[in-house]
């Protein structure tokens, strides 16, 4: 069996897309599952983009001890030295750097001729080399180069330390035909290609990504970089849950594996939606709602006879467990913890005091606690950011003849506030109290209400995303969780207040 690298990119790739997000405690949340989750390579973010990124990248770096961390970087010193300075704290560092190599992005965004693009690649390569020995080379937009010329320079940035060279379909523009006779072409042309890791980076904006990925592994590629739920620039980055179940289901055909835990990719994909507020479609495959549930009677009778006659992998595979009636009121906190360690969470003390709060506080509310309920408690309270303000109490009044009002207090520094206002219906009414509590000209972005599980006693799961009025890229977002709607609503709305002044006072500690 081959074994082929799994480069997770969901942190800087997937980061970088629209509605993804995620502030530092977030990031470092899933980095620690996607640790659980046993990929080979972390691209934890671009360290020279921001500050804010410089100092994810480096904690990452420091906190992880199982994966190799990578940083992006262009192929700039300035940009080198900053992924180093980020990365050297990890137990296994690698640098990123990648520059454009076909004829359109040379001529009109680097305004470089090709022979001084292959002079920069290769001064790069040796320049970070002084740092790292573990160096990963792109040639960015690779499907739309020239071959002869890419061969060339890969040759060159071989000969100049690159230990992993990526050929990246940056625009999802190839097909699995096509990246395959390239991928051949190129090793036909550069031998040196063979001593290195091969590695494949396909965006999805034909819906080909993870065929292409595929079609790549059987031309040779050693590693696939990938996102978790396929999030990423544009339509996405080949999705990692795709990617590996198909190695694995159709082991026969690709002679492949990767190390992947793959019980763990349930919980990681569910996670990732966690923290963004971005779900995955119900038909999506392996992760979706529906991808394991099946309707038409025809399929549910041979699924009964015998689940492979409709099943080609397992739910548990991917770590689907039986929706357990798991704790009930009367429950202590040695069962609640022994339950969240089965489930795969670690908690400190501190942690578990809190989850267990809200464990008895929902058990009171809710005759059965799911395991989804305690997922939903115990990621809750693991990123949790300083609560500035805190929901203490709130009235609403409503109705289809009257206007809404809602009368809302909270806590803050021990103080309560309390505030009245009026809304277009409840939630309206209530997100208004809380913008004259919190003094901030606020604008409602999204706002999404779904529940957690089946049936009448679920939790309420509401989203909401908030920016500052006259503040560029202010948006935060913040979820909640309630039997009651309409608390799960304000706790969300609270959430995203509390996460913007998080993240203010981040910056500031930066700047
Ligand atoms: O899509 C792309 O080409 C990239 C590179 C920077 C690897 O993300
Ligand atoms: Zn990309």
């Amino acid at each position: 069996m081959k074994q082929i690298k799994i480069f997770d990119t969901t942190l800087r790739d997937g980061e970088q897309s629209p509605g993804c997000s995620m502030n530092l405690k977030e990031k470092i949340e899933m980095a620690k599952q996607l640790e659980r989750l046993n990929i080979d390579v972390m691209e934890a973010g671009f360290a020279a983009s921001s500050p804010g990124d410089f100092k994810s990248v480096k904690t990452i770096a420091e906190t992880m001890k199982n994966c190799t961390v990578a940083s992006l970087a262009r192929a700039l010193p300035g940009d080198i030295d900053k992924a180093y300075e980020a990365v050297k704290g990890a137990v296994s560092p690698r640098i990123h750097t990648f520059i454009a190599t076909s004829p359109i992005h040379m001529q009109y965004k680097l305004q470089m001729n090709p022979d001084a693009v292959i002079d920069s690649a290769e001064a790069m390569v040796k320049y970070a080399k002084k740092y790292v020995s573990n160096i990963e080379f792109s040639a960015e937009d690779a499907t739309r180069s020239d071959v002869e010329f890419l061969a060339k320079i890969f040759d060159k940035v071989i000969k100049a330390g690159a230990t992993t060279i990526n050929i990246p379909d940056t625009v999802g523009y190839t097909t699995p035909d096509e990246y395959y006779n390239f991928i051949m072409a190129l090793r036909d042309r550069c031998p040196a290609l063979d001593k290195v890791d091969i590695s494949v980076h396909c965006h999805n904006d034909l819906g080909l990504a993870v065929a292409n990925s595929l079609a790549a592994v059987r031309a040779g590629a050693t590693q696939v970089e990938c996102t978790v739920n396929g999030i990423g620039e544009r339509a996405g980055n080949a999705s990692l849950e795709e990617i590996v179940m198909a190695l694995r289901t159709r082991k026969d055909l690709y002679k492949a594996e990767t190390r992947i835990v793959t019980t763990e990719i349930m919980r990681t994909s569910k996670l990732l939606s966690r923290i963004t507020g971005v779900k995955v479609q119900p038909n999506k495959a392996i992760v979706g709602e529906n991808a394991f549930a099946h309707e038409a009677g025809i399929h549910q009778d041979g699924v009964l006879k015998n689940k492979e006659t409709y099943e080609i992998m397992t739910p548990e595979s991917i770590g689907i467990t039986e929706k357990s009636l798991v704790l009930g009121k009367h429950s202590g906190k040695a069962a609640l913890k022994a339950r969240i360690q089965e489930l795969g969470y670690e908690v400190t003390n501190e942690e578990l005091e809190e989850a267990f709060v809200k464990f008895k506080d929902l058990a009171d509310k809710k005759k059965q606690v799911y395991d989804s309920d305690i997922e939903a408690i115990v990621t809750k309270s693991n990123i949790q950011i300083p609560q500035t303000f805190k929901l203490d109490r709130f009235v609403i009044n409503s109705g289809n003849t009257i206007t809404s009002t809602a009368n809302v207090a909270v806590i803050k520094n021990g103080k309560r506030i309390e505030k009245v206002a009026v809304g277009d219906g409840p939630i309206d009414a209530a997100f208004h109290a809380i913008e004259k509590i919190v003094g901030r000209k606020l604008h409602l972005e999204d706002y999404k209400l779904s529940s957690n599980t089946d049936g009448k006693d679920a939790l309420g799961d509401a989203t909401v995303a908030i920016s500052e009025e006259g503040k560029k890229n202010s948006t935060t977002k913040g979820r909640g969780l309630s039997t009651d709607v309409i608390e799960a609503s304000l706790i969300a709305y609270i959430n995203a207040v509390n996460k913007m002044i998080y993240e203010e006072e981040s910056h500031k500690e930066m700047n």
